[in-house]
């Protein structure tokens, strides 16, 4: 798996992206023996689309993809990334402009084209390597792409593989590369240190996988950032059992804390000047004698007491004891990112990154720069009417609100009580590409974090 660009090459093949409505002139500008191979291909430039086109010796002498029109390509993200996918091996140079889209998110596309999960199997991949274009910023694709393939890898690892302590080395080892710091509180050390709820979520797993609270930091000068990632490494519910079809794909719920770390990978392999403190609440959500149950009132870290009224709502437990840390040190910019409810998958779908925030400016700086990265984010209400629903009767706070009605809404409404007073964003992602796409395999995929990384310079005037 190769996801960098292809060094410069004197031999790399001329690829010509043409789109719907200039096909017909600049075919017939070929000449006679090119436009007969065409022809004979059935060659169409449709998105995906990709031919070469042999010399008269019957090598390869450059090759053609097709970019479709603004109807199609609206249809599909990252449309040379479809065409990569349909090349064979070899480098390839760009030898016409993009007829439209931003070429360095295409060439991003491209490289991510290439990502395999084959950790536990080999898989036969061909690929097609692209020389970086001109004016793109190789270093910065790059390492967006590495970050992006890491949030993969992350979530696809099974349970088995990827518990609390796996969450931490993975973590150890993203700040060592950098220079960063991490801070570990693991098991009892959580009660010792007022962090009660991921305590009490994570205490029925097995002592090697028990919880913990990671938190590491890098850069020291500059605005505040801090991103809080969902670490639930397996939720099978809890007491509140899933059923089976529901838990299947349950190593995902780590997707939040996968993204967050990929999102992390950006800012500090191209060093944005920020200081930046990544919260993981990783805990896996079992069944044992000493899991916490449906009824339980738990006393957060912000001093809120919670009924547990479903232990199958155990993020937003996790998330709230981080937030308060969190919000201990008043950042600039606070971000959560969750797979926290299915009500979010079910009102935009897997394509979508739904997400709260109630700051207009950061909500249209993040939707331009989601726009441009080809990441989409969709804004749902921070919709305090319903503020009545996550309120029981003995408690201060519902984890569960019997009903349902606006599951992602009232999930977030839960998290921003332990976010007061900051500058806050959240995310409510799926995490999980149901089906293959083009540079989005079936699989982990990361959401938002692009678009966030994107939208950082503007958010943090940096
Ligand atoms: N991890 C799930 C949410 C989830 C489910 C995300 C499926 C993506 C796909 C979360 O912990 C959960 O189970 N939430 C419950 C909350 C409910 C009990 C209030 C849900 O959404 O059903
Ligand atoms: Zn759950
Ligand atoms: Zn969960």
């Amino acid at each position: 798996m190769s996801m960098t660009f292809a060094s410069s090459d004197a031999d790399a093949l001329p690829l010509h992206v043409v789109h719907q409505g200039e096909f017909g002139s600049w075919l017939s500008a070929q000449p006679q023996v090119v436009k007969n191979w065409i022809e004979a291909q059935d060659f169409t430039p449709a998105v995906g689309k990709a031919i070469l086109v042999p010399d008269k010796t019957g090598n390869p002498a450059f090759a053609l993809i097709g970019y479709g029109n603004a109807l199609t390509r609206s249809r599909t993200r990252l449309p040379l990334a479809a065409a990569a996918a349909n090349l064979p091996q070899g480098t390839y140079t760009l030898a016409t402009t993009l007829p439209d889209g931003d070429l360095e998110t295409e060439t991003l596309g491209w490289l991510l084209s290439a990502y395999l999960f084959d950790r536990y199997k080999y898989k036969p991949h061909k690929s097609a390597r692209l020389v970086c274009p001109p004016g793109v910023d190789s270093a910065r694709v790059e390492a967006i792409a590495a970050a992006e393939a890491l949030t993969r890898n992350l979530i696809n690892t099974p349970a088995s593989d990827m518990g609390p302590a796996d969450l931490e080395v993975a973590a150890q080892k993203l700040a060592s590369r950098y220079e960063g710091a991490v801070n570990v509180i693991t098991g009892d050390a959580l009660l010792k240190q007022n962090f009660p709820l991921v305590h009490a979520v994570g205490r029925a797993a097995d002592r090697p996988r028990a919880p913990r609270l990671i938190d590491l930091r890098w850069g020291t000068q500059g605005p505040k950032l801090t991103v809080v990632g969902k670490g639930v490494c397996f939720d099978t519910g809890g007491l509140n059992l899933k059923p089976g079809a529901s838990m299947a794909l349950m190593k995902k719920d780590m997707g939040g804390a996968a993204t967050a770390m990929g999102l992390a990978h950006m800012i500090m392999a191209l060093q944005l000047p920020i200081q930046l403190r990544l919260l993981i609440p990783a805990v896996e959500n079992s069944v044992s004698a000493n899991s916490f149950r449906p009824g339980d009132i738990l006393t957060s870290r912000e001093g809120m007491t919670i009924e547990v009224n479903n232990t199958d709502a155990e993020g937003r437990l996790v998330l709230a004891d981080a937030l308060t840390l969190a919000s201990e040190d008043s950042p600039d910019l606070l971000v959560s990112i969750a797979t926290l409810t299915g009500a979010a998958r079910v009102a935009v779908g897997p394509d979508l990154a739904p997400y709260f925030c109630d700051d207009t400016e950061v909500c249209h700086a993040l939707e331009h720069a989601a726009e441009l990265v080809s990441d989409p984010v969709w804004r749902l209400p921070f919709w305090s009417a319903y503020e009545k629903m996550i309120e029981p009767e003995i408690a201060d706070l519902d984890n569960a609100p019997s009903g349902g009605f606006g599951g992602s809404i009232t999930a977030a409404l839960f998290l921003r009580r332990f976010a007061q007073n900051q500058r806050y964003v959240h995310f409510d992602i799926y995490g999980w590409n149901p089906s293959n796409a083009p540079a989005r395999p079936k699989g982990g995929v990361g959401m938002g974090a692009r678009a966030l990384f994107q939208a950082l310079p503007n958010l943090l005037a940096i």
